[in-house]
């Protein structure tokens, strides 16, 4: 864990979160040396911390936070220094209204450091690469679109690491060999959460490694299917979300393809597939809503998939763009780091 101990020691990549330039004012003529990233823009800590986090860049959260009460202020101190991250409140002085607008944007004190707690472990873990995940009801044309993107970003130089759930590890294996038919709705979604567990450390690695992974299904799969009522057993998305939190990461990126299911199973059918339990048009409607909804609340990326192949590429190739970019700068960003290091 590194200790802050004074504000001179701000220096180099560290991204101080700022509410306006007069805190930037305020930190230089402290002597603090670094990137600012402004938050004037409303949002909070926690957006504040995602764009530290999108810039590609870890961040010292410096807030005023004990306005609200010191337990709050004491908890979150504590959460952020075990995952070795710097809290300091000797900023209060400087910066004493930091943290007053954001206070009503706050609904409790557990969401605030979940989000942080995510937000920041991803700054640390992954660094160099992305995670980028699509998703959408059968037939939607996923696996073909992810094998295009893949080609795509390896011909522009990127490492593409492709995967999918449900995996090829142990658990996946089991789930897809039918071993678990007729098991109610919630044991299947846990059965998928499982399998998610150890996918999900793969993945962070691959992306920490600097690979772009490209994971065709990821955790909304669990959330649409398992909560939609298949032969009449679902379950609560409400119990599905802490489970999601506790054993997934939030994507760089989440394209969904969405589409009638008329249409998509039409195409399941035309291939000569066999058709799963999960393919009936009745259950593929509920899905795809479910999906929908998780769209908004999520901010996936939706891409109309009745479209023709082409399109559909392009559209997602879109959305990555941005994602690349982002890649792009923190590996330059670490360039520079390394380098001011390798002098200082
Ligand atoms: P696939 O056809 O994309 O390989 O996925 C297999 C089926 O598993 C698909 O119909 C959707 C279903 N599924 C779930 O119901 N929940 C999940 O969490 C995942 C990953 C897949």
């Amino acid at each position: 864990m590194k200790a802050l101990d004074s504000l001179s020691a701000l220096k180099g990549t560290y991204v101080v979160l700022v509410e306006g330039s007069k805190d930037i004012a305020a930190l230089t003529s402290s002597g603090v040396v670094g990137d600012f990233i402004c938050v004037q823009s409303g949002g909070g800590p926690v957006r504040a911390a995602e764009a530290a986090w999108k810039a590609g860049k870890p961040a010292v959260i410096l807030t005023d936070w004990d306005r609200r009460g010191n337990q709050l202020a004491e908890d979150l101190r504590i959460n952020l220094m075990s995952l070795g991250v710097v809290y300091n409140t000797r900023i209060r002085e400087t910066l004493s209204y930091l943290c007053a607008p954001y206070a009503k944007d706050v609904e409790s004190l557990d969401s605030v450091i979940i989000h942080l707690q995510r937000s920041l472990l991803d700054m640390r873990g992954v660094v160099m690469g992305a995670i980028i995940v699509v998703e959408g009801i059968d037939g939607t044309g996923k696996s073909t679109l992810c094998a295009r993107l893949a080609r795509e970003l390896e011909s522009e130089g990127f490492e593409v690491y492709p995967t999918a759930e449900p995996t090829r590890g142990k658990v996946g294996r089991l789930i897809r060999s039918g071993a678990f038919e007729g098991v109610s709705q919630s044991t299947e979604a846990l059965l998928f959460m499982a399998d998610r567990n150890d996918h999900t450390e793969e993945m962070l690695w691959s992306a920490s490694e600097g690979k772009v992974v490209l994971c065709d299904r990821y955790f909304a799969s669990t959330l649409a299917y398992q909560s939609s009522g298949l032969d009449g057993s679902s379950v609560d998305p409400g119990v599905l979300m802490p489970l999601c939190e506790a054993f997934a990461r939030v994507p760089d990126l989440t394209i969904l393809l969405d589409a009638d299911p008329e249409t998509t199973m039409g195409r399941v059918r035309s291939r000569g597939e066999d058709v799963s339990k999960f393919e009936d048009a009745g259950f593929l409607r509920r899905v795809r809503e479910r999906y929908l909804l998780l769209a908004q609340e999520h901010g996936f990326k939706v891409i109309d998939a009745s479209a023709g192949p082409d399109e559909v590429f392009e559209a997602a190739m879109r959305e990555i763009r941005e994602v690349l970019r982002c890649i792009l700068l923190r590996r330059s960003t670490r360039r520079r780091a390394l380098s001011s290091k390798g002098r200082g």
